[in-house]
């Protein structure tokens, strides 16, 4: 087994329009400024696990347009196996349009998944994702094609239920760690967004899943929870500047996925991981200044 990681998923162009605060249903707000950026959480998992050093391959669908091709360029140039990047006749790539309140370090998300919807069992069933040591999948893809990749690996299957949805058995079944952020467990089990660690460390130990689950939470760090022996662990954030978190919870589990390919235990993981994510903030977009493994070691030994 190598210790590539490979990324099942979605590829987006973003436009992203900073806002003083996020819309409510019927209101429109001015912004102060937009930007389009290369986005779509399985890329930005890929670009974070090759940020940090990882061999990565892609895996996933583009439209034959010209965002198409800017896609798949951006993850070639960041080193990325592109090979099984398929193109979709006559289908637009995936869009995504972010709103952006860097003073609360919020942002609100519609996605039109374009070529992403059409990405099938078929295409998932391909050797990169059959050898690496960690297959990582989100849900901005169908999901047959999700549960076919995860059937297909023979290493760690991460799953980031983002936008989370009701999860089939066999999909469920099949992965090692779960990697939901706080209103994606809530929606995974039936229950209000939980406020604090505690209710969050309740959510996770009812929810039944017999694998690892890690919580994302944001500016407190992660929660880690390892079915062995039911241990609860948190992890917090260390303090940074804060410009924009988009992206912030794909680069968490692409550093995750990383950490794991390379044998660490789950909780030296997550540390690592929360780390990665906190550097992924400093800058606009979801993938302008992705941190390097010496970055983010220099933060966790100071
Ligand atoms: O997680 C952030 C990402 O969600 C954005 O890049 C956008 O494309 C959507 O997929």
């Amino acid at each position: 087994m190598t210790r590539m990681v490979a990324v099942v998923g979605s590829l987006n162009l973003d436009l992203t329009i900073d806002v003083d605060h996020l819309p409510s249903p019927g209101e429109t707000v001015l912004g102060s400024g937009s930007r389009s950026g290369y986005g779509g959480k399985g890329a930005n998992q890929a670009a974070a696990a090759a940020a940090l050093g990882s061999q990565v391959a892609m895996v996933g669908r583009v439209g034959d347009d010209a965002v198409g091709e800017e896609l798949v360029a951006d993850l070639r140039h960041r080193g990325i196996d592109v090979a099984h990047l398929l193109r979709t006749p006559g289908v637009r790539s995936g869009s995504a349009t972010i709103a952006v309140d860097a003073t609360r370090g919020e942002n609100l998300i519609l996605v039109d998944p374009g070529a992403n919807g059409a990405v099938t069992a078929a295409d998932v069933r391909v050797q990169p994702v059959r050898e690496a040591a960690v297959v990582v999948a989100q849900l901005e893809i169908p999901l047959p094609a999700v549960t076919a990749a995860a059937a297909h690996a023979r290493g760690l299957v991460l799953l980031n239920p983002a936008p989370a949805r009701e999860l089939p058995r066999d999909l469920v079944a099949r992965v090692d760690v779960l990697v939901p952020n706080q209103s994606e467990l809530a929606l995974l089990t039936a229950a209000p967004t939980p406020a604090t660690v505690e209710e969050t460390a309740t959510l996770v130990r009812g929810l039944g899943f017999r694998g690892a689950i890690v919580v994302t939470l944001g500016a407190a760090g992660a929660l880690v929870y390892e079915p062995a022996g039911d241990a609860v662990l948190h992890v917090p954030a260390p303090t940074v500047r804060v410009v924009d978190t988009t992206g912030a919870g794909d680069c968490f589990c692409g550093a995750l996925a990383v950490a794991l390919a390379a044998g660490e235990r789950l909780s030296d993981a997550a540390r690592t991981a929360v780390i990665a994510a906190s550097l992924s903030t400093r800058a606009h977009g979801a993938r302008d200044r992705l941190p390097s493994a010496a970055e983010v070691q220099q933060l966790a030994t100071a």
